[in-house]
């Protein structure tokens, strides 16, 4: 049946309705009347024809397109963004050298070489450096005599100071990636004047600043992650370019992510109250998921299918893109009780905030959980009285539900 609540035009990926909202009520109503429904796109650059995509919004239809990489590619580009608008040929070719955007067997190659920067070792290993800086973080947050803004000032910190750690960048030059990735994503954002151009020369900037590094590793082994990915011997590497995609990739993937965990984790906080006075009393453990499946960060990522399939009671074709919303899956009455309430004591929680399982699962799951249950205890114990002073600003994306701006007051 068709779904009557959603009006023609309608459009998931349209930066300005991400601007203003998550369209919680639209997804509802196609997870009840249409949970696979076509959404026809308009679009006249060159090489490409009347564009649309298939909506998928049921939790069980997101987790099957995410496990059967052979059905639902990744490798036509992953960022379910208005793709006439953004998007050259050239561009869909350099997007192929990122991990999110490969399939096996190139991706099974690459993931193998990178996850060894991601082993629980290697995460453990970084947790007391890491609490210590979430603990410097919210004692300067406190330290303002008057309202200040979550975002630059608490919930960005940790996630770069957690990728420069972890990947080896100096302290020094981590403001250098924070401005790349947020010129990235904020491109299409006007009120911060960015053009699309400003956004691919960051890209480029911050893929030739990794490369560099890898060259450098190259000739003068070190012992840190870097060597170990570009200079291993006998269990692969990655050649220079792909290691410049990969660091550009983590500075998306690993920070405006967390970022917005934590930023919509706050808010969520402080318009739940019992939910904050639960936590600063008990600290449960199963906070940090039930922030990511409320906040869900990334709305959706896409695949396009390999061949004629069916999903949902429709017919797929191959070739055609079908948009995974997690944000939806995430809200699914068939799988969370009561799932647009905040519990911070959810459990189980089979959110799918970072991602419906398969291959491309979110590879940095466990960094991005341990910041955010450092950063919350840090806060919690500096700031138990934190306010709002202001309504959020979102970020205009079609794919980050982002927030650029948070006033609060330490209280
Ligand atoms: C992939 C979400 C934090 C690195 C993904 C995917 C999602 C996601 C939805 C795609 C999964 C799929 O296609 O099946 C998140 C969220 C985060 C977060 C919500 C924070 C709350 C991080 C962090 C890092 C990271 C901290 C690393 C520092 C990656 C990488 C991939 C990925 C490398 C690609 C994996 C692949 O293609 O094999 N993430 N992520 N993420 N994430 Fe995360």
């Amino acid at each position: 049946m068709p779904c009557p609540a959603l009006p023609d035009g309608f459009d998931f990926t349209d930066p300005d309705l991400l601007h203003h909202r998550v369209p919680l009520p639209e997804f509802a109503e196609l997870r009840r009347a249409e949970p696979v429904r076509w959404i026809p796109q308009s679009g006249n650059v060159a090489g490409f024809e009347d564009e649309g995509y298939w909506a998928v919004t049921r939790h069980a239809d997101v987790k099957f397109v995410s496990t059967h990489p052979e059905l639902f590619s990744s490798y036509l580009n992953t960022a379910i963004i208005r793709f006439n608008e953004h998007i050259e040929r050239d561009a869909i070719d350099a997007q192929r050298l990122i991990l999110l955007n490969m399939d096996p067997p190139e991706h099974t190659r690459v993931r193998q070489i990178v996850q060894r920067v991601f082993t629980p070792r290697a995460i453990r290993a970084l947790e007391d450096n890491l609490r210590t800086r979430a603990l410097n973080i919210a004692a300067e947050a406190r330290a303002h005599a008057g309202p200040f803004d979550f975002v630059t000032q608490v919930a960005c910190e940790l996630p770069l100071q957690a990728i420069a750690e972890l990947i080896g960048i100096p302290q020094e030059d981590r403001t250098k990636i924070f401005e790349w990735s947020n010129r990235m994503i904020a491109y299409d954002d006007p009120e911060y004047a960015i053009t699309e151009e400003v956004g691919q020369e960051s890209a480029t900037e911050l893929i030739a600043y990794a490369m560099n590094m890898a060259a450098d590793r190259k000739q003068c082994p070190a012992k840190d992650i870097v060597t170990t990915l570009v200079s291993a011997e006998d269990e692969g590497n990655l050649a220079s370019d792909e290691f410049g995609f990969f660091v550009l990739m983590l500075a998306v993937a690993g920070n405006e992510t967390t970022r917005n965990a934590i930023t919509h984790g706050m808010h969520a906080f402080l318009t739940h109250p019992d939910q904050w006075e639960l936590y600063t009393r008990e600290r449960p453990a199963t906070a940090a998921e039930e922030i990511v499946r409320w906040a869900t960060p990334v709305n959706a990522f896409q695949r396009t299918a390999t061949q004629d399939t069916e999903l949902g009671g429709k017919q797929i074709r191959k070739g055609d893109r079908v948009g995974i919303f997690y944000a939806s899956a995430n809200h699914d009455p068939d799988v969370f009780e009561n799932p647009d309430a905040f519990d911070i004591t959810r459990d189980p929680n089979p959110h799918l905030g970072f991602g419906g399982g398969g291959p491309h699962y979110c590879l940095g799951k466990s960094l991005a959980v341990l910041e955010i249950d450092l950063i919350f205890n840090a806060v919690a114990d500096a700031m138990p009285g934190l306010k709002l002073a202001g309504d959020p600003r979102r970020l205009r994306s079609a794919w980050i539900n982002g927030v650029k701006e948070l006033q609060v007051s330490a209280g």
